[in-house]
Parts: C-alpha cells; structure tokens; sequence
C-alpha cells in the first residue's frame, strides 16, 4: 500500500478521531487514578518516585485510549505527556512559561481540535509542482490555510501575471504570512476561516490540510467553482472521488497531489 492509498483510507473517522480532546482528558485521568491511588492508598512511598509514576500512567493512559480507538499518533502522545511534564518540572523553570508555552501553541496551531488540521507545511518540491499545474494564462489562485505563505509567496514571484489569495485562521503563521506578503503586490493573505470564503472566482484551489475536512471540502469545492476550476489537494484524496489527475511530486515526503475538477461534476 502506497503512501496516498494509506491516506485515502482515513477518510473514515471514528468517533475517537472526530472529537480527541475528551476522550484523550479521559484517557489521562483513568491513568492517574489507575496509578495514582493504589499509591496513595497502599505504597505511599512510591510518590516519591515521579518519573517512574508519570511512566506507568501513561503507559496506562495510552492503553485507555486504545481501547477507545484512538488515533496511533494519540497513544504517542499520552505515552510522552506525563514524563515530559515531570522531566520539565525537575528544571524548576519560572512559573510564567507554562501560560507563555500554551498561548504559543494556541497561536501557532489555533483550534486544531476543531479544525482537525494541524499546521505542517508544503515543501519546495510541492510549490514547484503546483506552479508546473497553473493555467498558462492569468488566473486566481487560493491557498486554504496557507499557513506561513511559502507556496503563495514562490507562485507569486513565478507569475506576476496572477492573483494569488491566502486565507490562515491561525494568528501566528497568518502574521508571518502577512508580513512576508508585503514586497509582492500580487499575493494578499487574510485572516479567517476559508469555509467562509466563496471558491466561485477561483482557478485554482490548493488544500494542504487532513483526511478529517476532505468531504465537507469536496461538496464546497463542487457548489462553488467553475467547470474548469481546479482543486489541487496536496497528500489527502477526496473519499470516493475519481481524481481526475494524480502527481507524484519530487520530495522527501513522497507527496502526491490529487487534482479534481469539482465544477464539473454534476451535484
Ligand atoms: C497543513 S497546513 C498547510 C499550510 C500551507 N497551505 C502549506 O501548504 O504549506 C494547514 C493550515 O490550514 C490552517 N487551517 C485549518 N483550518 C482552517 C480554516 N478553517 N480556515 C483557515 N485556515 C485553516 C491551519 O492553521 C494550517 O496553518
């Protein structure tokens, strides 16, 4: 199985994927009470032991959250979480860096928990198979969740005859965006949320973005755009859908790149 068939399978979310944050707080907290109370109760002097604690819970946490069907990357993660806590409380660092850490991570990946797509970003090889895919003449290009503006920043600059549109709802990579935007008059990024952005002028439509919005993505791109509009969707296939092109693009990561034509389709 190739890397884009694997990807194209997980289009099927279970419950413990559509919704993670409440079944990951319940993985933790039956960790803690699994390990934390026989402790308390019948070897107290093993509360001296945090490292070996913190390791056991989320041994146990990422055991729960198996059985609740959590994505891998989740077990990974409630593997790390509690030891990494310990390990960095043991730095006795200042107490203003946890708030500081947690409003950078909220600024960098904003509701991730929503929006099911985490901030990871196109390569090089990626931007330069897409400027290989733009219509020969002037056209409209739109990144959705342009992240820092890498891709729209390279198109712009190789195609000075085109518009090219960012949207990004997370406040720190859409600051960059912007800011980096500046010296190209034919490049503007907005902050929002693309949903609300109509597709009906667009050209071209590039997603980088998760198995998770892919179908909601499909019906918008399908209601919006023109007969010969282009949606260019960077590793992640529509389910169910016959791309009308696919692309291996030459980079580290493998990449495939779907391309559709959802105009086209009769809904
Ligand atoms: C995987 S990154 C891709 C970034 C960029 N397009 C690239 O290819 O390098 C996806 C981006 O989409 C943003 N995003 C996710 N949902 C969004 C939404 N509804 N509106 C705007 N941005 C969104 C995320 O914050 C993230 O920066």
């Amino acid at each position: 199985m190739g890397p884009h068939q694997h990807r194209t399978a997980l289009g099927a979310l279970n419950p413990a994927e559509r919704h993670p944050l409440p079944p990951a707080l319940a993985a933790q907290c039956f960790g803690l009470l699994a390990v934390g109370l026989p402790a308390l109760l019948f070897f107290p002097s093993l509360l001296k032991q945090a490292l070996l604690l913190a390791m056991l819970q989320g041994g146990l946490a990422a055991l729960a959250a198996r059985w609740m069907q959590a994505p891998p990357w989740w077990l990974a993660i409630h593997v790390g979480f509690m030891p990494l806590l310990v390990l960095v409380r043991m730095l006795e660092l200042p107490g203003w860096i946890w708030p500081s850490g947690l409003a950078l991570l909220l600024l960098v990946f904003w509701r991730t928990d929503r929006s099911r797509v985490p901030l990871y970003l196109s390569s090089r090889g990626a931007a330069e198979a897409l400027l290989r895919l733009l219509p020969a003449g002037p056209c409209r290009v739109i990144d959705l969740g342009c992240g820092d503006g890498f891709v729209l920043r390279y198109l712009a600059a190789k195609r000075p005859d085109s518009r090219f549109i960012g949207i990004e709802h997370a406040p720190l990579p859409w600051l960059w965006a912007r800011l980096a935007a500046r010296a190209s008059g034919n490049l503007t990024i907005h902050r929002g949320d693309f949903w609300a952005h109509s597709l009906a002028d667009c050209d071209v439509a590039y997603a980088f973005l998760s198995p998770a919005p892919m179908p909601r993505l499909w019906a918008k791109a399908c209601a919006e755009m023109q007969p010969d509009a282009m949606l260019v969707s960077n590793s992640f296939a529509v389910p169910g859908q016959m791309e009308s092109q696919r692309i291996a693009v030459n980079d580290r990561a493998m990449t495939y790149f779907y391309v559709y034509r959802p105009g086209s389709v009769a809904v």
